[in-house]
């Protein structure tokens, strides 16, 4: 069935494909959070570098709470959107106070977290903690939007919401992570915005918008 070969499929190509990258190295969550929060508006490439310095100089969330706001700010400088930088800092001060430094495993708890959204608490949570929680980003909306031919604006919140339970019924048992990984590149490597890749991709035999041929008008994005 659509849904069952999706996600069998996809989580294959991912295990062949995974890349290897510095925060693919390890399951410690902090490290994910950093990474997420870094990767919301910074390409891979960029972002490499930036996460090993910062890393380095705070390998814990101790050593990030304890630091002058001014540091944290200095490793920032050229990733833009400093706000991203400073929630980080304070919601990591909360993980100190509140539960001795872990960052927690619920989505209720992390989500109350400053600056921890839906995408980036699902993300910490999946590949961290393997909880099957979605995470849902532009890439993998427009995944989603193509394979099964949504056309509700993205921008809506609605639509979100019929994303995330589309993406959070499609997680394999025991695969949260590798499933939540896969989707955000199978996005950002082959169901790219312009020229999908559609005959290398490993789920093309029964995506809807293939077969309609409107790959290229997925998704529907208006303007906010
Ligand atoms: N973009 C957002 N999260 C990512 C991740 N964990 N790996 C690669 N790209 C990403």
């Amino acid at each position: 069935q659509k849904k069952t070969y999706f996600s069998t499929e996809l989580l294959a190509w991912y295990r062949r494909h995974r890349r290897d990258l510095p925060w693919r190295r390890s399951r410690n969550p902090y490290y994910i959070w950093i990474s997420e929060v870094m990767l919301q508006q910074t390409r891979v490439d960029t972002v490499i570098p930036y996460f090993n310095r910062f890393i380095e100089r705070f390998p814990t969330t101790e050593a990030l709470a304890n630091a002058p706001e001014e540091d944290v700010l200095k490793l920032w400088e050229g990733l833009g959107y400093y706000s991203r930088a400073r929630n980080l800092q304070a919601a990591v001060r909360e993980v100190h106070e509140r539960y001795g430094g872990v960052v927690p495993n619920t989505k209720e708890e992390i989500s109350s977290l400053k600056g921890v959204g839906p995408y980036t608490s699902g993300a910490v949570l999946s590949i961290a903690y393997n909880v099957p929680e979605p995470a849902v980003d532009g890439n993998v909306m427009r995944v989603l939007s193509r394979y099964f031919l949504i056309e509700e604006d993205i921008m809506k919140g609605s639509t979100r919401v019929l994303m995330e339970k589309l993406a959070k019924e499609l997680i394999p048992d025991g695969a949260a992570g590798d499933f939540n990984q896969g989707l955000m590149e199978l996005g950002a490597l082959v169901c790219t915005p312009r020229s999908p890749h559609c005959l290398t991709c490993s789920v093309m035999e029964h995506c809807a918008a293939r077969e309609a041929g409107m790959e290229e008008a997925l998704p529907v994005k208006k303007k906010a």
